[in-house]
């Protein structure tokens, strides 16, 4: 089976991104869209975001954060659909700037996880839920349309010209607008010349905002932009860049006092399911509204750093691989001719991986010296000397540095249910024909 080769941009490379959802918003616990969803009093919302005046927000701590729990990226929203600012912008005094804190957050963010050797990204809502002629749409107010329309366009201008090199541009929020009413072909192509070499993700309205599984954007390969996000998915998008973003809690994006965390087995196996599909992880966290990121969040994060810290080389940038049915142990993928198994349930002191036909050089567990045994027969290979328990809390990884490029037996199904059935009757015949118990008489004898 020949392997296809994924993109080699950093962007790949980098594989493990932090999203950081915070803003006013967080000052009400209950998700970043609370005024909309909640139809609270816009006046009142805007008073109190006016108030809102974090007093612990060090952007060198999160940058910290980000570095110990192994990301590789981050992006931060900007401006959320609550429409504040959190720049020092020329086009509102709503922001943070202006506002009680006087403060230029996207300054101190990008540059501080510049400094930590971070690529940066920056998050931007189309909609504005403050402005009227957002629900009345283009049709019905196109005086007010075009006006939010250049609003957001001045907004990224500014963005794209103040913060030095910016890595990512994600948009959100385009509904109800389309890529027409948004003008984002016109507008990325001005970020593209303000920003060479920017990835910009595909938030951008191609798809009809009344179109069949309008909800489920992000995993179309036509919705133009570098990369497709499916949300709270993992999912490949076809012959593009993709990256799932995915909450760290059970479901809002913003801080929310008293939600469920994920453990971080769940958030480790989503990264690993991600990278071994070929994508990217963009995990979420809400600090607080203080500025302060959860020490929940932290204590999840900071373990699977450690882990990445001698896993690492099985996640980042490595490439999808089907060399054996390796789905209920775990996770395979591959980079160059080495293969890697993530193992999440651990299966003793053996494990056996139907399919491989390339010759192992050497396998070993990530984190120990000691080599293990390969046999091989007509299905693939037995690995063997493997501790009788898990050797990590978390997964282990089994390292396989094959003879060349990874291939499979022609009779190797990846699935055990389906494919030829006759490739597993050399195995069955082994045991013979009889339906009773045993077909070594002396065995079954009653009382012996
Ligand atoms: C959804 C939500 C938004 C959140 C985003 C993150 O689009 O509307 O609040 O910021 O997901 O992907």
């Amino acid at each position: 089976m020949k392997i296809e080769t994924p993109s080699n941009s950093w962007f790949r490379q980098a594989t493990y991104g932090l999203f950081l959802h915070w803003g006013p918003y967080s000052q009400h616990g209950r998700g970043e869209q609370v005024l909309m969803r909640e139809l609270l009093n816009q006046e009142e919302y805007a008073e109190q975001a006016c108030r809102w005046n974090p007093q612990h927000f060090d952007a060198n701590e999160w940058a910290k954060v980000a570095v110990d729990g192994g990301f590789r990226y981050a992006v931060l929203t900007t401006r959320h659909h609550d429409g504040y600012c959190l720049w020092d912008t020329d086009t509102t005094d709503y922001s943070s700037a202006q506002q009680a804190p006087k403060k230029d957050y996207v300054r101190e963010y990008t540059d501080a996880f510049r400094a930590a050797g971070l690529k940066v990204g920056l998050y931007f809502s189309w909609s504005d839920f403050r402005l009227p002629a957002l629900f009345a749409g283009p049709e019905k107010d196109p005086e007010g349309w075009a006006q939010i329309r250049e609003y957001a366009h001045e907004q990224v201008r500014e963005l794209m010209t103040r913060y030095g090199k910016i890595d990512i541009l994600w948009f959100d929020g385009v509904w109800p607008g389309s890529a027409k009413d948004w003008r984002s072909a016109e507008l990325v192509s001005e970020i593209k010349r303000l920003q060479p070499g920017i990835l910009v993700n595909n938030r951008l309205g191609y798809r009809a905002p009344e179109s069949e599984n309008s909800d489920e954007f992000g995993a179309n390969e036509d919705e133009g932009g570098d990369f497709g996000t499916p949300e709270h998915r993992i999912q490949a998008v076809p012959g593009k860049l993709w990256e799932t973003c995915q909450v760290s809690t059970w479901r809002l994006w913003s801080h929310t006092p008293g939600e469920r965390w994920r453990s971080a087995e769940h958030i480790l196996d989503m990264l690993t399911e991600a990278s071994s599909k070929g994508g990217n992880l963009l995990l979420n966290v809400g600090p607080d509204s203080g500025g302060r990121i959860p020490q929940d969040f932290i204590n999840r994060s900071n373990a699977i750093g450690d882990w990445l810290k001698v896993n690492g080389e099985a996640v980042y940038g490595t490439e999808p691989v089907d060399v054996g049915e390796c789905v209920l142990f775990g996770r395979e993928c591959r980079r160059g001719n080495t293969v890697y198994l993530i193992i999440r349930f651990w299966p003793g002191k053996e494990l056996r991986l139907q399919g491989l036909a390339t010759g192992v050089k050497q396998a070993t567990l990530l984190g120990d010296r000691r080599p293990l045994s390969i046999e091989r027969d007509s299905y693939g290979i037995l690995i063997s000397g493997l501790p009788e328990k898990q050797p990590h809390p978390l997964f282990s990884v089994i390292k396989l540095e094959l003879d060349g490029e990874p291939e499979t037996l022609e009779s190797y199904h990846p699935g055990l249910w389906g494919g030829d059935p006759s490739r597993l009757l050399s195995w069955a015949q082994k045991r013979g024909n009889s339906v009773m118990a045993s077909t070594v008489e002396e065995v079954a004898t009653p009382g012996a």
